[in-house]
C-alpha cells in the first residue's frame, strides 16, 4: 500500500505564511486532520477559518509554538501523543534566512537560523519519526533550499544550514525506506513569500526581484504542487522548477564563482 493524502493527518510547521500556508490550502481538500504550527496566532486563526469554511469535514488544530525552544517542541510532540493523532505526514517547513555579510550579521539572528533550520528541524524529526513509522505508509517532507547545494556569499549561514538539511534528509530517505516512511527533500529556488522581507536587515531591505532573475522565481502554488507530487512518487529530492533543476545539475560540476555569476543578481548588494 502506498502513502496517499486521502484522509491523511498532517503537521505543517511555519503554516502562518508563505509555503506553509500554501501546503495547508493544497492539503485541505484531501486531509482529515491538519495541525498548523507557527508563532503568529492570528495568522493561523485566519487561515483555519478560511479552510474550515470550504472544508467543514476537516479537523484543524492550531499549535502556537516557538519552535526555537526545546520545551515547546517537546510539548508539541507530547500533545500529539496525548491526543492519539494518527500523524502520517510531517512537513518541516519553518525556516529563516539572513541576507548580508557574515561578519556584519547580528549573532542573535545567526543563532535563530541555527536553532530553527537545524536544531528544531532535527529535533522535531527525531520526536515524530516513531509515530510516522507506526502510521506507515507515511511521509516526511524536509524543506531545504537550492542554497543548500552551494556555499553562498551574502547568505553564508542560511546556505550552510540548508546544506545540513540536504544531507540529513537524503540519509534519512535511505534509513526510513524500509520502515515505510518516505523522506523527501524539497529544494526551492526563489519563491515570492515573506522570506526575503524577514531575511533582510533593517539597513538593507532586499526584494526577491533584486536577488533573482524572473525566470528562476517559482510561485508558492507551483512549489507546493510539485512537492506533493514528489511525495506521492516517493522521491528522495525535488527542485520545483525545471530550469533551475537543470541549471543546478550543471552548476554542481563547476566552481562556485560561476554559480554566483549565473544565479545571483546584483551580488554586490548583499555584501
Ligand atoms: N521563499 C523562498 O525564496 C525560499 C526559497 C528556498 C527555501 N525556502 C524555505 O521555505 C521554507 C518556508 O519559507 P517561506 O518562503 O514560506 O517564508 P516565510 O513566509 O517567511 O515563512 C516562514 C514560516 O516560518 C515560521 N517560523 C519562523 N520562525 C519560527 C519559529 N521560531 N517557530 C515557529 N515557526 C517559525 C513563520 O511563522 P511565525 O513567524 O508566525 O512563527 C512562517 O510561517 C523555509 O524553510 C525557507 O528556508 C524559501
Amino acid at each position: 500500500m502506498n502513502f496517499s493524502f486521502h484522509h491523511s493527518c498532517a503537521l505543517i510547521t511555519g503554516a502562518s505564511s508563505g509555503l506553509g500556508a500554501e501546503f495547508a490550502r493544497q492539503l485541505a481538500p484531501h486531509a482529515s486532520i491538519l495541525i498548523l504550527v507557527a508563532r503568529r496566532k492570528e495568522r493561523l486563526e485566519d487561515l483555519a477559518h478560511a479552510l474550515q469554511a470550504n472544508y467543514p469535514q476537516l479537523t484543524i488544530y492550531l499549535q502556537v509554538r516557538n519552535l526555537n525552544l526545546f520545551d515547546e517542541r517537546e510539548e508539541l510532540a507530547a500533545w500529539i501523543k496525548e491526543q492519539q493523532i494518527p500523524l502520517n505526514l510531517v512537513i518541516n517547513n519553518a525556516g529563516l534566512g539572513d541576507i548580508g555579510g557574515f561578519c556584519e550579521a547580528s549573532w542573535q539572528r545567526l543563532q535563530e537560523i541555527l536553532d530553527l533550520n537545524i536544531t528544531a528541524l532535527t529535533h522535531l524529526t527525531h520526536l515524530l519519526l516513531p509515530t510516522l513509522r507506526k502510521q506507515a505508509p507515511s511521509a516526511l517532507l524536509q524543506v531545504g533550499s537550492i542554497a543548500g547545494f552551494f556555499p553562498l556569499r551574502g547568505n553564508a549561514t542560511y546556505a550552510a544550514s540548508k546544506a545540513y538539511t540536504n544531507s540529513l534528509s537524503q540519509a534519512l530517505y535511505l534509513e526510513e525506506k524500509e520502515h515505510g516512511v518516505t523522506v523527501t527533500l524539497l529544494s526551492p529556488g526563489p519563491v515570492p513569500t515573506e522570506f526575503f522581507e524577514v531575511a533582510s536587515r533593517t539597513d538593507n531591505p532586499i526584494s526577491i526581484t533584486s536577488r533573482a532573475h524572473a525566470c528562476l522565481i517559482t510561485s508558492p502554488e507551483k512549489v507546493v504542487k510539485t512537492a506533493l507530487r514528489a511525495i506521492l512518487k516517493q522521491k528522495a529530492s525535488v527542485i520545483p522548477n525545471r530550469l533551475l533543476s537543470a541549471l543546478i545539475g550543471c552548476l554542481r560540476l563547476v566552481p562556485v564563482f560561476l554559480f554566483e555569476r549565473v544565479c545571483v543578481k546584483n551580488k554586490k548588494r548583499c555584501n
